[in-house]
């Protein structure tokens, strides 16, 4: 039985057949209507997609190109979400399209027990981005979660520890090592979690019990290495900009600080750059180089494949080193086509400058938070770097009480206006704007004009 919400979504559009085409119906997916597939999807995909559904009223998606998409009712949107961070030089780029084609032409696959120019080309690449004077190895593999989980097995099996330090708040995907590492309760199942995974308290000056004092939370992490592991660790790994948990970026000194206590207690460094990482923040290539830090290991995925399934576990090679004693394969890690997507969105990103756009353009986008947050009340707090923003939404500004209900409804009313913008934050009271970073000075002034209709009508009807 389709939940409520879809029975109503389904209803056909107009020139739409008025019932869903049977299912197994035999004929190409591109003709099947809103209804038909609102219908198969609630029918035959698991459920447990629903939980992470983008509207209560689904969006059926069917064309994009650069910062835009379309709808199958040909409406446009600005696309501010990027499909969470994944699309980073824009919709159906050339340049990516014509580098996934030629490939697609001469050799779809080959797994990393063959040689292909591809893969080594992109490996040497991607260690070119890095920070230099390391020994860098590149391990390419298909997900963020599992880029996660061979970064924390590459660890312990380097410094022979076990536990493992995150921050509560943060997210690493929702597999196995990732959903263990993960700090948010409505993403964790409730099934036994793996040993050796513990969590600090994240510093978080909005809403932290601390505040803005950095120093408290420094003390927070040592404690939590002298409490609640034996002391000796494998790794902590931290989003220098926590994402999904509501764009809260580390404060100046903490990365450092959790960085040599952890190195004192034997283990090694782990920047989660699946959303900072490419030039999003518009300072650097990582979120990291904003902290003066050096990562032992580095883990990178959506933005580098611009939609295509490739990531990356960037290491110190004699770490790497340690895994060697034992075979180590994956079928896809380096997918012939994957990696020719990412080399052309590495040469998209520098030929066109987008760190730069990233900056200047997320000033732009700032500009607009800055005036919503002038405007009405409800706006408790914006931030972000670069085109990874937030607004948080207050019900008062002095109790900081989470305004989630006019949060979705913001969610939805600017989806009427033309905007997709994200939800999140630990009491999915936060809208996340990470646009790809293709776009420009009118997007942001389109985003400001919807953002404060959006406000006004929800004002309207509260
Ligand atoms: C910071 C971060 N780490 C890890 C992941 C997991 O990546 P994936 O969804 O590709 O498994 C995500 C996904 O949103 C993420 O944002």
């Amino acid at each position: 039985m389709p939940h409520p919400a879809e029975q109503k979504a389904a209803q056909p559009r107009p020139g739409e057949s008025p019932r869903p085409a049977p299912i197994g119906h035999n004929r190409p997916a591109e003709a099947d209507g809103y209804a038909d597939t609102v219908a198969r999807r609630a029918r035959y995909l698991s459920p447990a997609l629903k939980t992470f559904q983008a509207f209560d009223n689904p969006l059926m998606l069917v064309r994009g190109e650069r910062q835009f998409l379309w709808d199958d009712a040909g409406k446009r949107y600005l696309d501010c979400l990027a499909q969470n961070l994944c699309i980073s030089v824009g919709y159906n780029h050339p340049a990516v399209t014509e580098a996934i084609v030629r490939q697609a032409q001469t050799l779809q696959h080959a797994t990393t027990m063959f040689f292909n120019p591809g893969p080594a080309r992109l490996a040497e690449e991607l260690a070119g981005w890095m920070p230099a004077g390391v020994d860098w190895g590149v391990h390419l593999v298909n997900s963020g979660a599992e880029a996660i989980d061979l970064a924390i097995l590459m660890a312990r099996a380097y410094t022979r520890n076990f536990d493992v330090v995150a921050l509560r708040n943060s997210f690493h995907g929702l597999h196995g090592v990732g959903q263990a590492l993960t700090g948010l309760s409505s993403c964790t199942q409730a099934v036994p979690a793996p040993p050796g995974f513990v969590h600090a308290m994240h510093p978080d000056a909005y809403r932290g019990p601390f505040g803005g004092d950095v120093e408290a939370y420094i003390r927070e992490f040592k404690a939590t290495i002298d409490y609640a592991t034996s002391g000796a660790v494998a790794a902590t790994i931290i989003e220098p900009i926590q994402g999904f948990g509501g764009v809260i970026a580390m404060p100046d000194g903490y990365l450092r600080a959790a960085f040599e206590r952890t190195r004192a207690a034997g283990g090694l460094c782990i920047a989660d750059e699946i959303q900072t990482g490419f030039v999003r923040t518009g300072r650097h290539k990582w979120g990291f180089e904003s902290h003066g830090v050096t990562p032992d290991i580095v883990v990178m995925a959506k933005g580098i494949g611009n939609g295509y399934p490739l990531a990356a576990v960037v290491a110190r090679r004699e770490i790497m080193q340690a895994m060697c004693e034992r075979k180590f394969f994956n079928t896809f890690g380096s997918n012939l086509v994957s990696c020719a997507a990412g080399r052309a969105v590495l040469r998209v990103i520098e030929d066109e400058g987008l760190q730069a756009n990233a900056r200047a353009t997320g000033e732009r986008f700032m500009a607009q938070l800055l005036r919503a947050k002038e405007r009405w009340a409800i706006v408790g707090d914006v931030r972000g770097q670069g085109l990874m923003l937030a607004v948080e939404l207050v019900r008062d500004r002095k109790t900081k009480e989470p305004a989630d209900r006019e949060a979705s409804r913001i969610h939805h009313l600017m989806r009427d206006e033309g905007v997709i913008v994200g939800l999140s934050g630990f009491h999915k009271n936060v809208l996340r704007i990470c646009p790809p970073l293709v776009v420009d000075g009118a997007d942001a002034e389109f985003f400001g004009q919807a953002l404060d209709r959006a406000l006004a009508r929800m004002e309207r009807e509260r």
